[in-house]
């Protein structure tokens, strides 16, 4: 094979082409408008939420979430170890404190048990970051002690459109879900983010907050702090187009982690995370490589040379500089060191993958 395979790349057909090329001829205004409006509801409905709003990114609808749950400089936001630096940056971006919990390694997501002990009385939020579509073995768990205790649950569902628990989307199960439809996600809209809830206050908060405070759009009458976190309708125009792709979409991903694993699950130098694949509609192919960092290296740069694009997993983030907290989370610890992402575009195809499992299975038997 000669063309090199990207780990992940967003893609387009004629379809987004057109439905651009109409609407820059129908005179649209291309900020946030009629287009915007239509690609919430179809997220709304896809999801089930009773409200979605459309923001500039998955960074900024976090952390409209938080500031709309009303978290501020001397609260406290509980996050996974295990993330990308995303979820605990906009935490900072609020003047909160981040407080980190390990994972659970069977689905990668908080350890509830761990979140039950990091509370404090200065615990504000929660932000359960259903990672790679997968959900914590105690979801409802935590939707429970969360209300109890009268602590936000944030889902952070950037990786999860197209994913369920029970038929019900991810991202609906706390008090507010997010979403990004940065360019490698499972749709794209450049960049992008959107926020999902039940909630009418909070939602109307939140559509306060992405436009300057404004009573009403194009009103200048500030009924409360805000800034301009807006889309725009040519981002909507393609996420539109995106959205009629992704019924198939889910489909292919499946397909394409139920194929990897039949070709490498009785191999010995890989292993997979247990996945539902009726709930779960894997974004990214996640493997363990389980000898560790220094294999996981070596296989990254042997797949590199036979043209294959890999990517290994985010560190743990309680060690990173920008952090550099002490403690103990030897289970996102032990992920980082062996995760490994394998090509998953929905391009991808069957020869593809044959390749790219034929090339991981000559390097460990080499
Ligand atoms: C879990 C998670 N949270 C938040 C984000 C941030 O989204 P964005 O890149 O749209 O700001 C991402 C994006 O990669 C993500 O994977």
């Amino acid at each position: 094979m000669t063309k090199f395979i990207n780990q992940m790349e967003p893609w387009f057909d004629e379809r987004e082409e057109q439905a651009l090329s109409e609407y820059m001829k129908g005179g649209g205004w291309v900020t946030e408008f009629q287009k915007t409006r239509d690609f919430e509801k179809m997220i709304a409905n896809y999801t089930g939420a009773r409200y979605c709003s459309v923001v500039s990114n998955g960074t900024i609808s976090l952390t409209l979430a938080l500031i709309a749950a009303g978290v501020q400089t001397g609260d406290e936001v509980i996050v996974p170890d295990y993330t990308m630096v995303a979820t605990p940056n906009a935490v900072k971006l609020t003047g909160a404190d981040v407080v980190f919990v390990d994972i659970e390694e069977s689905s990668l997501c908080m350890d509830f048990n761990k979140m039950k002990e990091a509370v404090t009385p200065r615990t504000r939020a929660v932000i359960l970051v259903t990672i790679n579509g997968r959900y914590p073995s105690s979801l409802e768990s935590f939707v429970q002690f969360c209300k109890e205790r009268n602590i936000i649950l944030i889902e952070d569902a950037a990786q999860s459109l197209g994913s369920f628990n029970g038929g019900k989307h991810l991202g609906t199960f706390g008090d507010i879900g997010s979403f990004s439809f940065s360019a490698p996600k499972v749709i794209t809209t450049g960049q992008g983010g959107a926020l999902i809830t039940d909630n009418e206050e909070m939602f109307e908060k939140i559509i306060k907050l992405r436009d300057f405070g404004r009573e009403k759009p194009g009103a200048d009458h500030y009924l409360t702090m805000g800034w301009n976190f807006k889309f725009t309708d040519i981002q909507a125009v393609i996420g539109i187009e995106q959205m009629e792709k992704l019924a198939w979409r889910v489909q292919r991903k499946k397909e394409i982690y139920a194929f990897y694993k039949d070709l490498l699950s009785s191999f010995s130098g890989i292993s997979f995370i247990s996945t539902n694949l009726t709930d779960t509609s894997p974004w990214f192919v996640d493997v363990l490589v389980n000898d560790g960092s220094d294999h996981k290296q070596a296989l990254i740069n042997y797949l590199k040379d036979k043209n294959i694009g890999s990517r290994p997993f985010y560190p743990a983030l309680h060690s990173e500089p920008v952090y550099s907290r002490s403690g103990r989370y030897p289970v996102a610890e032990k992920i980082a060191q062996q995760g490994l992402w394998l090509p998953s575009s929905s391009k991808l195809t069957n020869q593809e993958i044959e390749y790219i499992c034929e090339s991981i299975k000559y390097f460990f038997n080499s």
